[in-house]
């Protein structure tokens, strides 16, 4: 421990020892803080590269994808396309649920695609290890896609695809197992969906120069001094919320109202995961013996019940602006409601399943930090690049 370090801690046992509340005495940020703080800003940071996907980073693959992420006839019913729920500014919808096939509803709030290059998990629940598999799941799904390799190949064998897709995997798509005809398609999807990056924000600028006020001593005169105090003291947000794109990409239990058929969350993905045909431990992956073969081995021996039912991904937060409604059901509609949501510690025990992580808790915000704070959330918009 720093001397500094030394001093916070003994005075914190003394405070706590007069039964005094400690953390709103010291100043803010102290050293632990200040190191949160450096782990936000995005500067100089490219996403790792996907050595799972061949086709990672190859502009020909890239292009391919554009089309096809646009492309309704990858569908079955010939109406939907990935665009269809990943489309706009926010690369989402602005409905709680979104339409596939038939009119029917998906389950959960579509997440934006939008610096998914980021993520190491895919979907609510994490049901998907790796991007180019996760594009299979919308294919195959009866209510959004409800596609299938016999739709896919038909359509891949049209003019302006089939030399493409030779080029990329050496064989004609017609030629391809029906499954790795599906990875391939999954493969091409993923490089585009990589490019997909957005994220430096007012944020950025904002933090760097709050930790410079910090580290001259003059950090309760910077403007965001207030915002980031409840960020990352008060609220506690940095705890789940951190790292270049604002999520621990973990999942937790916050206690979302939800009594619908996904509400397991983490803990029902777990299996079906485990035992997919597409995982990143499979035949598909071009790394199968690699460090995701690995993890989802140390998920299988360490999967803890408590910990994972009713638990979500931590959605990044770059962006957020763009992406109403919000969290897993779409239920709270602006980001003044998340505050809300925050402030009352969740949603009621018993609106959803599993048990409620100890962070989250009743915070008993002033009007002033719920504004901070949505005007920090609405600085992460970020510059297309
Ligand atoms: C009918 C609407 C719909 C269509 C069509 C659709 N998606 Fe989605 N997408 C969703 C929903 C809903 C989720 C969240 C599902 C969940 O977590 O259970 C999602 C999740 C995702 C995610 C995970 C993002 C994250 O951060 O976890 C990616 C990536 C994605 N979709 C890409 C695609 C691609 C690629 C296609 C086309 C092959 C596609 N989607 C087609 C609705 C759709
Ligand atoms: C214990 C980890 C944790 C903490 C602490 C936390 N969050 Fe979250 N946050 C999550 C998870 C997990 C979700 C998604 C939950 C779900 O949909 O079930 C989420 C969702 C959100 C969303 C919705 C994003 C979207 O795209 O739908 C916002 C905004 C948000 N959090 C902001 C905050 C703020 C502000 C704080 C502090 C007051 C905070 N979070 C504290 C884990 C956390």
């Amino acid at each position: 421990m720093t001397p500094y370090r030394l001093r916070a801690a003994a005075l914190a046992l003394a405070l706590g020892g007069l039964g005094l509340a400690c953390d709103s005495e010291e100043a803010f940020p102290n050293l632990d803080e200040l190191d949160q703080l450096r782990s936000l800003h995005t500067q100089a940071r490219q996403p790792p590269k996907d050595g799972t996907n061949r086709v990672d980073g190859v502009a020909r693959a890239e292009r391919l994808g554009d089309l096809l992420f646009h492309d309704p006839k990858l569908s079955r019913c010939g109406t939907v396309s990935c665009q269809s729920c990943h489309g706009g500014d926010g690369r989402t919808v602005d409905t709680a649920t979104a339409e596939g096939c038939g009119g029917q509803r998906t389950l959960r709030n579509p997440p934006t695609v939008l610096n998914v290059a980021y993520s190491r998990w895919f979907m609510w629940d994490g049901r998907a290890d790796r991007l180019w598999s996760q594009a299979v799941l919308p294919l195959t799904n009866p209510v959004e896609m409800n596609s299938d390799a016999t739709v896919v190949g038909a359509r891949l064998a049209a003019a302006e695809y089939r030399g493409e897709y030779q080029a990329l995997f050496g064989r004609f798509p017609e030629d391809e197992a029906g499954p790795t005809l599906l990875a391939n398609v999954g493969k091409v999807l993923a490089a585009y969906e990589r490019t997909l990056v957005r994220i430096d924000a007012p944020f950025d600028e904002d933090v760097k120069r709050f930790i410079a006020a910090a580290e001259a001593g003059t950090a309760e005169d910077d403007a965001a001094y207030l915002a980031l105090k409840t960020f990352v003291r008060k609220g506690q947000c940095v705890v789940c919320h951190k790292g270049p794109s604002l999520s621990d990409d973990l999942f937790h239990n916050i206690g979302v109202e939800d009594s619908g058929s996904g509400a397991g969350g983490q803990w029902a993905a777990l299996e079906p995961l485990l035992d997919w045909e597409f995982n990143a431990a499979s035949a598909f992956s071009d790394a199968p013996a690699g460090t995701d073969a690995v993890r989802l081995k140390t998920l299988r021996t360490q999967a803890n019940q408590q910990e994972m039912e009713g638990a979500f991904r931590t959605p990044s937060l770059r962006n957020v602006a763009l992406t109403a409604p919000y969290m897993h059901t779409g239920a709270q509609a602006t980001l003044e409601d998340v505050i809300d949501f925050y402030n009352e510690g969740g949603d009621p025990a018993g609106s959803f399943t599993g048990r409620r992580t100890d962070t989250i808790v009743k915070l008993d915000l002033s009007d002033e930090e719920k504004q901070a704070l949505v005007a920090l959330l609405k600085s992460m918009t970020g510059a297309a690049r």
